[in-house]
């Protein structure tokens, strides 16, 4: 062991979770279903044909939940809020009930010196409002910005982080491109209405959050995005131009409003045969704008792509995500070690990425708030899980941060996937991303050594090299 790889005073370390993934009690207090309620319902779609009816349970387990967060040492704790629990048909008033569970964990964790940091929407529309025409319908966007003046209201002298959205990319493109997550539809021109409409939503509810916060807690106002760490497979013209291409669609397609108030004007000739953009009207834009606090990036692993081969492109007629883009772009493997999820490790990525908004985005502070991986984790017969690829893919991503952080990125905190095991979407209970491991036959919680070492990391402020 030599010197630590120390982070900055202040440096934020967390823990992210979904209100999905881990809370179940999907019918209590006057929760109605959610567009993933109905999805996870319909044979087919999740493996096993999982649910997050009772997920890990941490609506009953709050308190024990909290008590981990304590032993890990964590400064902030990534939670979402669920729209269905506090304004169920996505309309009106919010429920009592529903709130009064997000008032207490916010409660809990500030007693435990943990900094409350609360995401608005990580996916749970609720059906009554896909049945209205979800995310392609500019309708969802206003409702959206009213729950998240509700929440504020409600919430806003305790959360010291508001998201608006987490990868609204994943909200817009598996939702309703792919059809891989909720609700299921494949509709290349509904995935875009989708994005823009996110965007619209991000940006009206900056505007309700910021009305409805009181000034006196200086709130920070965020968003979440997957951005793509994206490589061309070579300098060849044509694959940088297959790139260009990705980075439109799943990267710029929310910088470039969010942060200077423009659609890419490439995203809208690629798209031409999919839409005029219509939908777009004047002011979107500048809404979409409206300045926030910092950014979050949440990142897995690295996409590498090259020119489709010529009569070789990707015209299976297959639903994508891609709006089009994947007929002239190849994917290409990238080499390394894999997760149980299939994906690459390669830090490098996380790296390239930072230092890519350093000098995309100067002034905007940065948040990793979402790294980790899955892998096939049990406990042994001694109830220790022993996991340390893990452990290997935190150190070495932790790693590029401290590196982008020497040279220059303003990183402020890291929010490790995942506190808990829980449902991963389409996957189920099938893949595991916690640091604490969950038996979903009796709710017992067992930290895995990663968890320990992470503990270890947040007392030193740092990693051994
Ligand atoms: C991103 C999502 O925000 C989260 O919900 C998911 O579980 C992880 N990635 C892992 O796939």
């Amino acid at each position: 062991m030599t010197m630590p790889l120390r982070f900055p005073p202040g440096f934020r370390w967390g823990t992210a979770t979904a209100a999905y993934q881990i809370e179940g009690a999907a019918r209590e207090d006057g929760r109605t279903p959610s567009i993933w309620d109905t999805f996870s319902r319909t044979p087919g779609r999740v493996r096993n044909g999982d649910t997050g009816d009772i997920a890990a349970d941490h609506y009953h387990r709050t308190a024990e939940d909290i008590a981990l967060l304590r032993r890990l040492g964590v400064t902030d704790y990534r939670f979402s809020i669920a729209w269905p629990r506090v304004q169920p048909t996505g309309r009106g008033p919010a429920v009592q009930k529903g709130l009064d569970f997000y008032r207490r964990l916010a409660d809990g964790l500030r007693e435990a010196g943990i900094r409350p940091v609360a995401t608005l929407y990580h996916w749970d529309l609720p059906q009554e409002l896909e049945d209205a025409g979800g995310w392609p319908q500019r309708e969802t966007a206003y409702r959206f910005a009213e729950y998240a003046g509700l929440a504020a209201e409600a919430l806003g002298d305790r959360v010291a982080t508001w998201t608006t959205l987490n990868e609204p990319w994943c909200a817009a493109f598996l939702g309703y491109g792919s059809g891989v997550h909720a609700p299921g539809r494949t509709s290349d021109v509904a995935a875009l209405r989708a994005a823009h409409h996110l965007n619209l939503a991000h940006g009206l509810a900056v505007g309700a959050l910021r009305d409805a916060l009181p000034s006196a807690t200086a709130a920070e106002v965020s968003l979440t995005l997957n951005l793509q760490a994206l490589r061309a497979s070579s300098d060849d013209p044509r694959d940088r131009d297959a790139a260009r291409r990705i980075d439109a669609v799943a990267n710029r397609i929310f910088l470039d409003p969010v942060f200077h108030g423009r659609l890419p004007k490439d995203l809208v000739e690629d798209t031409a045969a999919v839409t005029d953009w219509s939908f777009v009207r004047d002011g979107d834009l500048a809404t979409a704008a409206a300045p926030i606090d910092s950014l979050g990036i949440n990142y897995y692993s690295p996409t590498e792509v090259a020119a489709a081969d010529p009569g070789g492109a990707d015209d299976s007629g297959e639903p994508s995500p891609w709006a089009g883009a994947e007929r002239h772009v190849r994917f290409v493997p990238v080499a390394g070690p894999r997760t149980a999820m299939d994906w690459p490790v390669d830090a490098d990525g996380l790296y390239e990425l930072l230092v890519r908004l350093r000098d995309d985005l100067p002034g905007v502070p940065l948040l990793v708030t979402e790294n980790g991986a899955a892998y096939d984790d049990y406990a042994d017969p001694s109830g220790q899980v022993k996991d340390p690829e893990r452990v290997a893919y935190l150190h070495a991503h932790l790693g590029a941060v401290h590196r982008a952080l020497a040279d220059g990125a303003d990183v402020r905190g890291y929010f490790l996937w995942s506190l808990l095991d829980n449902f991963e979407w389409a996957y189920g209970y099938s893949k595991r991303f916690g640091i604490v491991h969950v038996d979903f036959a009796t709710q017992r919680r067992t930290l895995k050594d990663s968890a320990r070492w992470y503990a270890d990391v947040i007392a030193r402020g740092g990693l051994l090299t």
